[in-house]
């Protein structure tokens, strides 16, 4: 990746509430709209696994530098690089609105991201992980944490239903305040939560779901009615999403009436500058 002068992938936008909103930068919505004039002169994008990452090492990916236009192509490597450089506020997250547009659309969004995961791969692993098709989501995705082996998560949403299920948030530092005030969960359990989300272990996802969520421990129901109780809903939409530290907050999605396809979203996970 080239260095220039720095510049933002993303600025802050004012809703005045109490999350911070941002969308791309003027320059990085330049470069997008451009990009989205060479997506038909691109390859399909493969699906690979990532070595020693763990179980869920299966990424899309293009190769490196597909694009014909050399300066269009260095631009993707700036973009690349302005996305590595984005510190996150120290909180942890933002979310995100108006990315699409008149030519920015879902399908630019996942080449764009299969190609920005090669370029951000050397620096560490990273992952546009597929996403599968679920028919009827009874119990949507509770709040988790995903524990790829690097924590930086960025997912723009596609085609989501238009009402009725919303994205949920929770800071891990109110979940682990929660974890601590509940009566039902023995000790030992709590700490190896805890560790499951802080650690550097990796891998751990299944597990934690499993404590968390598994109807036949005796903490499950108090568990999930205080995170329901607790939880940040957020309407979130085709062109809007969230970045966030994987490790700092935890994500989910409430119950949807309607089938969800697999392109309801599309995620990059990776490792930034700031997240060491
Ligand atoms: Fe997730």
């Amino acid at each position: 990746m080239d260095d220039e002068m720095p510049w933002r992938i993303f600025e802050p936008v004012d809703t005045g509430g109490p999350l911070p909103w941002y969308t791309w930068s003027k320059r990085a919505r330049s470069i997008l709209e451009r990009f989205a004039e060479t997506t038909p002169e691109l390859e399909k994008p493969k699906q690979i696994r990532v070595k020693g990452a763990g179980l869920y090492a299966v990424t899309w990916t293009l190769s490196e530098h597909p694009i014909r236009d050399r300066t269009l192509s260095k631009e993707i490597d700036l973009l690349a690089n302005a996305l590595f450089r984005f510190s996150l506020p120290p909180s942890g997250l933002i979310l995100l609105r108006d990315l699409f547009g008149k030519k920015i659309d879902g399908e630019v969004i996942f080449l764009l991201f299969a190609l920005l995961r090669g370029l951000l791969s050397k620096r560490a692993p990273a992952f546009h992980a597929p996403i599968e098709a679920v028919p009827v989501l009874r119990s949507g995705f509770p709040l988790h944490a995903d524990l790829f082996p690097v924590s930086t998560l960025l997912t723009i949403f596609d085609r989501v239903p238009t009402a009725g299920s919303a994205s949920i948030l929770m800071p891990f530092r109110q979940f682990v305040e929660i974890l601590e005030n509940l009566q039902t969960m023995p000790k030992v359990v709590k700490g190896k939560i805890k560790k499951l989300i802080q650690g550097r272990e990796g891998d751990g996802y299944d597990e934690l779901i499993h404590l968390l969520y598994h109807r036949r421990h005796s903490w499950q129901k108090e568990l999930d009615q205080v995170l329901k109780r607790k939880q940040r809903r957020i309407d979130l939409h085709g062109g809007e999403g969230y970045m966030l530290n994987d490790r700092a907050w935890l994500h989910g999605r409430e119950m949807q009436a309607k089938p969800v396809p697999f392109d309801r979203l599309q995620r990059l996970v990776f490792q930034s500058e700031k997240s060491g």
